[in-house]
């Protein structure tokens, strides 16, 4: 690579600090080398002596105090002004060719198809979920959660019979067992139809938390009228999980952009048994 002395002030600034150095070592050394081979030493002793080594009362020589402060200066200058905080960086220029080469896939993909998030979700769903997932989104035996069922009637089911925890909404955990049997079916079934036509009174259960439109109140509890859809799925990509089963880390880093997200999610909603 070539480096280009004059666009950057900083390296300007070092080559003059580097070659005032070496003038200034060199008439500095030369003088006192002159001046040991005439003087003897002159002038009035201090009273302190360190087993008979005595040290002149000479004022501070003026380019020694010069040279401090300026060196001070120039060490603040570096530190808040120059270099570290505020000149090129590799990471940085790495992180704004990403950001800008995000923003171009983002406008390429602004309304793919059914077709397309599909075959971006699977790509995603290989490199970034099938490790813990399993291949065929199973799950790999309980390891992970399964998308056979979950994002279902059956999921919302076993959400009912396990309770949820994880998520980290405020109110916390959702506790097992709040319904059995003939309610919690037709509550599945409602939720997992995504809270259409007639409401079951069991439901009221449920209200207490996800309010009565299943949204969540504000943000207490997630929106379960969500449930099945790929809004709510990348509402957890958002937040990873800390569940039963284990650890799900949070995909908000930047790692996938708004199109992968829905489109992992648009794929591990087909994994859903019909
Ligand atoms: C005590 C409050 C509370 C009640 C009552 C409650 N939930 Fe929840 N629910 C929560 C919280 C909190 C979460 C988020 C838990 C987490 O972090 O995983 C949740 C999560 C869920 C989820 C998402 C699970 C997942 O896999 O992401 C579903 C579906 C759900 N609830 C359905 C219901 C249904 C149906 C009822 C009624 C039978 C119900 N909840 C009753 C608080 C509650
Ligand atoms: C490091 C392992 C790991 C990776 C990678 C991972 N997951 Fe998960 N995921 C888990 C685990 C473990 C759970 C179950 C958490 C629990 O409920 O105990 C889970 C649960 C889920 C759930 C259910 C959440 C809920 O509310 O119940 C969804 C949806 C999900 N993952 C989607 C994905 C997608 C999409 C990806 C890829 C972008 C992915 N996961 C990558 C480990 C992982």
């Amino acid at each position: 690579m070539k480096i280009n002395l004059s666009s950057d002030v900083v390296n300007q600034l070092s080559l003059v600090g580097a070659a005032a150095i070496i003038i200034l070592t060199v008439y500095v050394a030369g003088k006192y080398i002159k001046q040991m081979k005439t003087d003897t030493s002159t002038g009035e002793l201090a009273e302190e002596n360190w087993d008979g080594i005595g040290e002149y009362k000479n004022p501070v020589p003026t380019g020694w105090i010069a040279s401090f402060l300026g060196t001070m200066i120039w060490a603040l200058w570096y530190w808040f002004l120059g270099y570290p905080l505020n000149a090129f960086s590799q990471i940085g220029q790495y992180n704004e060719e990403v950001k800008a080469y995000n923003a171009e896939f983002e406008k390429k993909w602004q309304n793919p198809d059914h077709d397309t998030l599909m075959a971006m979700g699977e790509g995603v769903f290989l490199v970034q979920c099938a490790p813990c997932h399993g291949l065929d989104g199973t799950g790999i035996e309980g390891k992970a959660q399964g998308f056979d069922k979950w994002g279902s009637e059956k999921g919302v089911l076993e959400t009912i019979q396990k309770g949820s925890k994880g998520l980290g909404y405020p109110m916390g955990e959702m506790p097992a067992g709040l319904l059995s049997g003939d309610d919690a079916k037709a509550v599945a079934k409602y939720v997992a139809g995504g809270m259409k036509g007639e409401k079951p009174a069991a439901f009221a259960t449920c209200a207490s938390c996800h309010g009565e439109d299943g949204k969540g109140l504000g943000g207490q509890a997630p929106d379960i009228s969500a449930y099945g859809t790929p809004a709510f799925v990348i509402d957890v990509l958002n937040r990873g999980k800390q569940g039963f089963i284990g650890t799900m880390p949070k995909f908000n880093d930047g790692r996938l952009t708004e199109v992968q997200k829905k489109a992992v999610a648009t794929y591990i909603l087909s994994l859903r048994e019909k």
